[in-house]
C-alpha cells in the first residue's frame, strides 16, 4: 500500500502544505540563527549588571551585615553568591553559538579573569566568577531568566501554521478542482453514448478552456448525431419510396412469357429493400430507443415467431422459464429477428427458438441445423461487413450479426456463436437481469 493518495485534490493539497512547513522550517531556522547575536549580548548584559551590583553590595557592606545580604539576594532575586577558590576547576561550557558569544562579552565587560560554567559543585545554573581582590566569588543565576528557550511553544505555532496550510490548500485546491469534478462526470456521461448537460465554463483560465472545448465536442457529436438521424431519415424516404413504386409497378406488369426475369427482379427488390432495413438498423443511435419497464421475454419471441410462422416458416419455440427483464423491446425484437434471419437464410431444417434463466441472466438461443460457423470465424462474424465465404453468393450485407451483438452489449450481455451438437448453429445471446 503506498500513502501516496490517488486523487488530484489530495496531491495538491500535500504538496502545498509540504511546500509551506519546508518554508516555515527555513524562516525559522533564518530568524533562530538572526537572532542568536543580539540574545546573548541582552543576556551578558543583565550578569554584567548583576554581578557589578552584588560585588559592589559585597564591598560596600557592613562586614557583619553581609550574610544577611547575600540571604536577601538568594530570597528575593534567585542570585547566589558563593565563594570559591581560583584554583577550584569547573566544567567548561558547552559549544554552543549562544554561550560563546555570552561568556566572550562578559569576559571582555568584567575581565579576563571571568569564568563561565553551567554547573558547579553539582548545581546547575548560569555560574559567573569575580574577585574582590585576590578572593574569588561566584554568582548563580537560574538558567531559564537568562534563556527564554521555549521549544514547546514553537512546536504549536508549526503545528498551527500546518494546520492552516493543510485547511488553506485543501480549500485553494477544491475550489480549482470543482470544474475538474464537472468535467470528468460529463465526459463518463458522454463515454456512454448519453448526452451531458453543458458544463459550466468559469474557473481559471486553463480549464475554462477545457470546459469550452468539452461542450464544443459534446455539441459537435450531438450535431452529429442529429444530422445522421436526419440523412437516415432521408436515406429511407428517399430510397424506400421509389422502390415500392417499382414494386407496385412491376407487379402490374405483363410478365409477357418471362415469370423467372420477373420473380428475378421482385427479388432483388426485395433484397435492395431488408439491405436498407439493415443499414438504417445499424445506423440508428444505440440508445435511441428508451428502456420500457419490465417485459416478458417469452412473450416478446412469441410475438416475432409469429410473424415468421403467420409467413409459413417452420419455426419451433422452446419457452423456459425466464425473468421478466428491463428490455428495449423493439431492439430485442430486432436482435431476435435478425438470429432467426441468419438461421432460416445461412442454416437448414426446423429453426429453435429457446429461453431459459441461468441464475440473474436471460438466455435466448437460436437453434439450425445448417453448416454453422469455425470457432476460429465466431468473434469475427460479429464485427460488421464481414461474412464467412459460403455466404459471398447470396445477398446479405454482414451486419445482421453486428446489430445483435450491439443491441446485447448494450443490455449487458453478450452473444456467442457456439457449434450445436448433432451439426448446425446455436446463437446464444446472454442478457443479464441487473
Ligand atoms: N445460422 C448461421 N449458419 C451459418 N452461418 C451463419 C449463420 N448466421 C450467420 N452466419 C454467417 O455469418 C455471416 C455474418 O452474418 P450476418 O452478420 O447476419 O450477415 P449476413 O446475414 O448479411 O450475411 C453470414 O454471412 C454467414 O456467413
Ligand atoms: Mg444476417
Amino acid at each position: 500500500m503506498t500513502l501516496w493518495p490517488r486523487t488530484l485534490l489530495w496531491r495538491s493539497v500535500l504538496l502545498i502544505a509540504g511546500l509551506l512547513v519546508v518554508a516555515h522550517l527555513a524562516w525559522l531556522q533564518i530568524f533562530r540563527a538572526s537572532e542568536i547575536e543580539p540574545r546573548a549580548l541582552q543576556a551578558a548584559q543583565q550578569i554584567v549588571s548583576v554581578v557589578n551590583l552584588t560585588r559592589a553590595a559585597l564591598v560596600t557592606a557592613d562586614p557583619g551585615r553581609r550574610y544577611a545580604l547575600l540571604d536577601e539576594l538568594a530570597q528575593r532575586e534567585g542570585i547566589q553568591v558563593y565563594a570559591g577558590d581560583p584554583d577550584e576547576a569547573v566544567p567548561a561550557l558547552p559549544d554552543q553559538p549562544f554561550l560563546r558569544i555570552m561568556a566572550a562579552q562578559l569576559r571582555e565587560r568584567l575581565g579576563e579573569q571571568t569564568r563561565v560554567t553551567l554547573e558547579r559543585e553539582g548545581i546547575a545554573g548560569v555560574w559567573v566568577s569575580f574577585r574582590i581582590d585576590t578572593d574569588e566569588y561566584w554568582v548563580s543565576l537560574p538558567r531559564g531568566r537568562i534563556e527564554r528557550n521555549e521549544p514547546l511553544r514553537w512546536i504549536g505555532w508549526g503545528a498551527l501554521v500546518l494546520a492552516l496550510a493543510v485547511i488553506g490548500a485543501f480549500l485553494v485546491v477544491a475550489r480549482i478542482n470543482r470544474p475538474l469534478r464537472e468535467l470528468t462526470r460529463a465526459a463518463e456521461i458522454l463515454g456512454r453514448g448519453a448526452t451531458p448537460t453543458r458544463v459550466t465554463e468559469n474557473g481559471p483560465a486553463e480549464i475554462r478552456t477545457l470546459a469550452r472545448a468539452f461542450n464544443q465536442m459534446a455539441a459537435d457529436i450531438q450535431r452529429q448525431d442529429d444530422e445522421r438521424a436526419l440523412l437516415l431519415a432521408g436515406v429511407s424516404h428517399d430510397l424506400r419510396t421509389p422502390l415500392s413504386r417499382i414494386r407496385l409497378a412491376l407487379e402490374m406488369l405483363d410478365d409477357h412469357g418471362n415469370a423467372d426475369l420477373k420473380a428475378g427482379v421482385a427479388q432483388d427488390i426485395g433484397d435492395i429493400d431488408t439491405a436498407i432495413g439493415q443499414f438504417l438498423d445499424f445506423a440508428r443511435p444505440v440508445d435511441a430507443e428508451k428502456i420500457s419497464g419490465q417485459s416478458d421475454l417469452n412473450a416478446l419471441a412469441r410475438t416475432v415467431i409469429e410473424r415468421y410462422t403467420r409467413n409459413g416458416r417452420d419455426i419451433v419455440m422452446h419457452a423456459g422459464d425466464t425473468a421478466s427483464q428491463a428490455l428495449r423491446t423493439q431492439a430485442f425484437q430486432r436482435l431476435l429477428a435478425n438470429l432467426i434471419d441468419n438461421a432460416l437464410h445461412h442454416g437448414s431444417g426446423t429453426v429453435e427458438v429457446a429461453t431459459t434463466r441461468e441464475g440473474s441472466v436471460n438466455i435466448v438461443e437460436v437453434l439450425d441445423r445448417g453448416p454453422g460457423i469455425p470457432a476460429t470465424d465466431a468473434a469475427r462474424m460479429l464485427q460488421p461487413f464481414t461474412r464467412l465465404n459460403s455466404a459471398r453468393s447470396t445477398s446479405g450485407t454482414g451486419l445482421g450479426l453486428a446489430i445483435v451483438d450491439r443491441i446485447a452489449r448494450l443490455h449487458g450481455g453478450q452473444v456467442q456463436l457456439l457449434p450445436r451438437e448433432g451439426g448446425g448453429l446455436r446463437a446464444r445471446v446472454e442478457l443479464p437481469l441487473a
